[in-house]
């Protein structure tokens, strides 16, 4: 007998990025190359000023850092918002573990336990779990792989706000749609706000990764937002440094990065070595970005140059990150995920993908969709588009 575990404990979901991942390793053992197109991680080098900056490194004991952040971390992400159009001041700018930890923080911050954050689906399948983690109930917000995954209009939108509703959270670019928000949506999401008193949660993660000569836009561009939005970074996707677990929380509102700035003291301080790295990545982001940048680009256009051979596949191209959703002619996508790992290969070699449904609350949805995450070189794409093409004509389902 043990002691049982929290309903909470319980209720965490597995993520359906790495919850097929068994299977990939069966394949491999069983001597099949995977394809990963499953998961975010991205094989572009990290800037090389980042290894630079740790190996300058003299302090003979790694110590904890202020909670406020390393100053050098903290004046660097100001300048890089600062050449955004966005004035943050070094005390409205906190660094997290991540992304991730940004997300938690804000979720806690805005709402009380049992309330309401709005949300457009599909969203990062991991803001499920810091939802449960806050006690916090994610209200989705349904739009179409159709359509390009495009936000419904205000009025649309006003629909979903409750007594209980604290916030609107948006991530654009997008993870898992790959859809840039234009700012008739945006304009959407302010009304709300405004009409609302609601919070905005801005995941920027991707910022970066805009193509087609689209812009990235925040909703901390529009003056009357300044103290309701919140926004959430890392340099995990635009330095590719996912395992540094850098990123930050920054608000214009006081209150807001007070009870940020308690929580950071709570948990001592973000990694102080990689933040350092982190300001010198900042630094040496104008001569890095932009053939990283053109590379995702590149990428994209040979995944939908495979796509186009794939007429029952639905996608329509998005601008920006480096995902899509695809709507796959089959009863099940993680059947078919599943059936590509165990039963499918293309000479000894095999794609695996994301299933869609672990990206949506609303239960059902998502189930003939998966993500794919264009994280590999063009030739390697090129193969898995073709081996993915063969894999849906093939599949009995
Ligand atoms: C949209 C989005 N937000 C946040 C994160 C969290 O990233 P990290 O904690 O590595 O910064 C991710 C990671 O994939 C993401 O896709």
């Amino acid at each position: 007998m043990s002691p049982a575990i929290s309903e909470r404990g319980k209720a965490f979901p597995p993520s359906p990025i790495r919850k097929l991942v068994p299977y990939a390793d069966r394949a491999r053992a069983a001597g099949k190359r995977v394809l990963h197109l499953n998961i975010g991680q991205p094989d572009i080098p990290t800037p090389p000023a980042f290894f630079d900056a740790i190996r300058r490194y003299e302090e003979t004991v790694l110590a904890y850092g202020p909670s406020t952040g390393m100053k050098e971390y903290v004046l660097a992400v100001q300048e890089y918002y600062r050449q955004w159009g966005l004035e943050f001041e070094p005390q409205e700018i906190i660094p997290t573990f991540g992304g991730s930890e940004a997300i938690i923080m804000a979720m806690l911050i805005v709402a009380e336990t049992g309330d309401e954050i709005i949300v457009p689906e599909p969203f990062y399948t991991n803001y499920r779990c810091f939802a449960l983690m806050a006690g916090v109930q994610l209200v989705p917000v349904p739009t179409e792989v159709s359509q390009c995954c495009r936000l419904p209009s205000y009025e649309e939108l006003r629909k979903f706000v409750t007594p209980r509703t604290r916030a609107i959270m948006i991530n654009t670019p997008n993870n898992p749609t790959g859809r840039v928000l234009e700012l008739d949506e945006l304009e959407a999401v302010r009304r709300l706000a405004l009409e609302h008193d609601l919070f905005v949660l801005s995941d920027e993660v991707y910022r970066e990764f805009v193509f087609d000569g689209k812009r990235h836009r925040s909703p901390a561009d529009f003056a009357d937002l300044r103290s309701r939005v919140i926004m959430l970074d890392s340099i995990s996707k635009v330095f590719s440094s996912c395992g540094a677990r850098v990123g930050c929380i920054a608000s214009k509102n006081a209150e807001v990065m007070n009870s940020a700035l308690r929580l950071a003291q709570g948990r001592l301080c973000a990694p102080t070595l990689e933040q350092i790295a982190a300001a010198a990545a900042y630094r040496a982001r104008r001569e890095y970005l932009p053939p990283v940048v053109e590379e995702y680009r590149r990428r994209r256009d040979e995944v939908f140059a495979g796509l186009a051979e794939m007429r029952e596949v639905t996608c329509p191209m998005p601008s920006g990150a480096f995902y899509a959703m695809l709507d796959l002619p089959v009863d099940d996508a993680e059947k078919f995920i599943v059936w590509m790992l165990t039963s499918f290969d293309v000479n000894g070699e095999t794609v695996m993908l994301a299933p869609g449904d672990g990206f949506y609350a609303t239960p059902g949805k998502g189930v003939h969709e998966a993500r794919i995450a264009y994280v590999l070189e063009p030739p390697k794409l090129r193969r898995a588009m073709s081996i993915l093409r063969q894999g849906l004509a093939a599949y009995p389902g």
